[in-house]
């Protein structure tokens, strides 16, 4: 099958263009099922599962659930310090996730292995210089982190990261960075966008591995909350500042560029209690069921297509 039969496929199967995108300790088997049975793409990071032997066990049970629903996905780290990519990468042979995100690294090392089963690959990249590259190494598609985005995040604006890939690039692109409603979707496929990327938006869902404080911190915040900084990770990301005030952050801190020297404290963990979103936390309004939220999509999204071919 042709590239663009595969992407055909995967918009076949889902109701609207939306990849759940994926998230650290949030994303799971819960999340990616619900995902893809209410009919977008369902997506987790391998990481987010302890053991190799504990990740073949979800990808057995999310291939055995998804059947029927919408396509299924898996974010890989790629970069040559992860331990795990090799064993990962066996498990993807074998569960034959539709598409592959890669990030923290290039996607070639993985493309003779999903391809082999006919799959996609796609990578994350945050600038139009790492979307040239990932594309020479061979990526079928790209997912462009714009500003705005939750946790690891782009700098670039939508408008200009997306035109200025598409200069060059003909092929998927998946368009991230505070997309939370129907109307912002179907604004991403009017930018040349095949897919939305969206993951705030599923923080405080009922099928998300996140704790209740996290999920009330996440519904109460405001985009006024979200501050960037590279000082928590050493890499630019969106977080919620009343979790870094609670892990002792001064807002002098954020200026940091680099990693600061807090994480051993149990109350300052990266992740696990500084808690990432991105710019669209406001339309957190609840801890509603991933099918609830899928729903509200499809009506949005529906409702203004009809509307903008009455006009
Ligand atoms: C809490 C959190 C954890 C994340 N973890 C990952 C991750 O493990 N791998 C990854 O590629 N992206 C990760 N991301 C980024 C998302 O996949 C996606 O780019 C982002 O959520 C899109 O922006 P939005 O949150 O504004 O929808 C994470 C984002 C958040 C909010």
């Amino acid at each position: 099958m042709t590239r663009e039969k595969k992407i055909a496929d995967l918009k076949n199967r889902v109701r609207v263009p939306v990849i759940a995108a994926p998230m650290f300790l949030i994303s799971g088997v819960e999340l990616v099922c619900a995902a893809s049975r209410a009919g977008i793409v369902g997506c987790f990071p391998a990481a987010n599962a302890r053991t190799i032997e504990a990740l073949d066990e979800w990808c057995t049970e999310i291939a055995e659930r998804c059947d029927g629903g919408g396509p299924w996905s898996m974010n890989m780290i790629t970069n040559s310090s992860y331990a795990r990519f090799a064993d990962e990468l066996e498990l993807v042979a074998r569960h034959r996730p539709s598409l592959v995100i890669t990030a923290l690294g290039s996607p070639a090392r993985v493309l003779e292995t999903v391809h082999a089963y006919g799959g996609l690959v796609f990578a994350d990249v945050t600038t139009p210089s790492l979307a040239r590259k990932a594309i020479d190494a061979g990526a079928d598609g790209l997912v462009l982190v714009c500003a705005g985005a939750g946790g690891h995040t782009g700098s670039y604006n939508p408008f200009a990261f997306i035109a200025a890939v598409r200069e060059f690039w003909d092929g998927p692109v998946v368009l991230s960075g505070s997309i939370a409603n129907g109307a912002s979707v179907l604004a991403a496929e009017a930018l040349g966008a095949d897919f939305a990327y969206m993951g705030t938006r599923f923080i405080a869902s009922r099928e998300s591995l996140g704790d209740q404080a996290r999920k009330g911190m996440t519904i109460a915040a405001t985009m006024e909350d979200i501050v960037t900084s590279a000082a928590v990770t050493g890499v630019q990301a969106n977080w919620m500042w009343p979790s870094l005030a609670a892990a002792g952050f001064k807002r002098e801190d954020l200026k940091s560029e680099r990693k600061m020297d807090f994480t051993t404290t149990e109350s300052a963990k990266p992740w696990k209690n500084i808690w990432g979103a991105g710019q669209a936390v406001g339309a957190v309004r609840g801890s509603e069921p991933v099918s609830e939220i899928v729903d509200g999509l499809v009506g949005e999204y529906e409702a203004l297509k009809a509307a903008r071919r009455c006009a």
